[in-house]
């Protein structure tokens, strides 16, 4: 039997305890966790109530890394350490998944897209959403042509009263923005991804602060420190690419929708999709006709899909589905999309 892939876990938060701790568990005949992290003792002691089986239990992330047992390493802290902590996994010679977004900004993205380069091992990203069955399937109907060519996307992440309530989500200083650069990047990602990565070239953004700083406002995802909220509460922007393509984006926090909604609607020349749910629009016989798939598999957990392809993707030696040069994309466009907003222009993508 292959040898199993040992992981460590770093910051045993909200997505460590939602998403990569039970991901990993659910394939024990792949890999074993061998070390978990957090610097704060409260966190590393209830995780490790859960997982009793984890033999190493670290404060510091550096000594999880000098473990040399340890072939790969999730990075599950808040944005603004994915930056350092990923750079030391590499140099420490390990595979790295780091969440979402890469880092704070492209600055940093680089930096991170750098250190992979220069060790040897790769860094995956952790935009789960392209690991749906559904969206697996939509981009077979895109490869295959079946759309023709993409020249116009929406993606869409609007919560009508959705600030978390917990971690530093509302501190610009440790996230680098709101809902664009939590939630807004899944769908740009996703929509960069079933277009086939063409060069952005420009943004035109607009961010709004509208209710994030009101105390009467009732967060349907905890309460907020409202009088520490430092991000936009609202996103939009039109993203520019050099084949003549265009994107609009939409993220929110808080907005007086009837609904949340999330979704990519995708206009090709030969025909067109919605990704949640996902149906396809193509013409036929001079109509219009649409079609959705009856998918067992379509609620699966796509978080769990992904550990299981960081751990076969180090076993196997192959490169991630979704790299560090693809989140570094996502970066580029989210820095001109808040510069553009603060000078009111449209802003180049270099
Ligand atoms: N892919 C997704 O759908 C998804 C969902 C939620 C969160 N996320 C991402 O996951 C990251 C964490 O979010 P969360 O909700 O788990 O936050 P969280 O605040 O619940 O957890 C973060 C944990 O990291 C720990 N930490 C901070 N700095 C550390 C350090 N230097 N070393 C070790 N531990 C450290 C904190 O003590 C905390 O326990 C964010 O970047 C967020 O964008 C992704």
């Amino acid at each position: 039997m292959a040898k199993k892939i040992r992981i460590g876990v770093i910051g045993t938060g909200g997505i460590a305890n939602g998403a990569h701790l039970p991901g990993y568990a659910k394939i024990p005949d792949e890999c074993e966790i061998f070390a978990i992290c957090d610097i704060d003792s409260k966190a590393l002691k209830s995780t490790s109530e859960k997982y009793p089986d984890i033999k190493h239990k670290f404060e510091d992330y550096k000594k999880l890394l000098d473990m040399p047992e340890i072939d790969g390493v999730s990075v599950c802290t808040p944005n603004y350490s994915h930056c350092h902590i990923t750079v030391d996994a590499l140099a420490a010679g390990k595979n790295v998944l780091c969440e979402k977004p890469i880092g704070m900004n492209a600055k940093e993205g680089a930096k991170m897209v750098e250190a992979a380069k220069k060790s040897g091992k790769f860094l995956q990203i952790g935009y789960n959403s392209r690991f749906a069955p559904t969206n697996q399937t939509l981009k077979k109907f895109i490869d295959a042509k079946e759309l023709g060519d993409i020249y116009y996307a929406r993606a869409q992440a609007l919560r009508v009263r959705g600030i978390p309530g917990w971690g530093v989500f509302i501190d610009k200083s440790k996230q680098g923005g709101g809902p664009l650069i939590d939630i807004g990047v899944h769908m740009l990602d996703l929509t960069l991804w079933f277009m086939g990565h063409p060069k952005p070239i420009s943004a035109s953004g607009v961010t709004y602060q509208k209710f994030g700083k009101r105390s009467d406002i009732v967060g349907f995802m905890g309460q907020w420190d409202y009088k520490n909220f430092t991000v936009e509460d609202m996103a939009a922007a039109l993203i520019r690419f050099d084949n003549g393509a265009t994107i609009v984006l939409e993220s929110s926090f808080v907005a007086n929708l009837k609904e949340d909604h999330q979704n990519v609607t995708l206009l090709g020349t030969e025909g067109g999709a919605e990704a949640y749910p996902l149906s396809i629009t193509q013409e036929r016989h001079k109509s219009v006709f649409s079609f959705s798939p009856e998918m067992p598999n379509k609620n699966i957990n796509t978080h769990a899909v992904e550990m299981a392809s960081f751990v076969e993707c180090i076993r196997d030696k192959k490169q991630p589905l979704v790299t560090g040069e693809h989140g570094l994309m996502v970066a580029k466009i989210m820095d001109a999309i808040y510069k553009s907003s603060d000078e009111g222009k449209e802003v180049k993508i270099l």
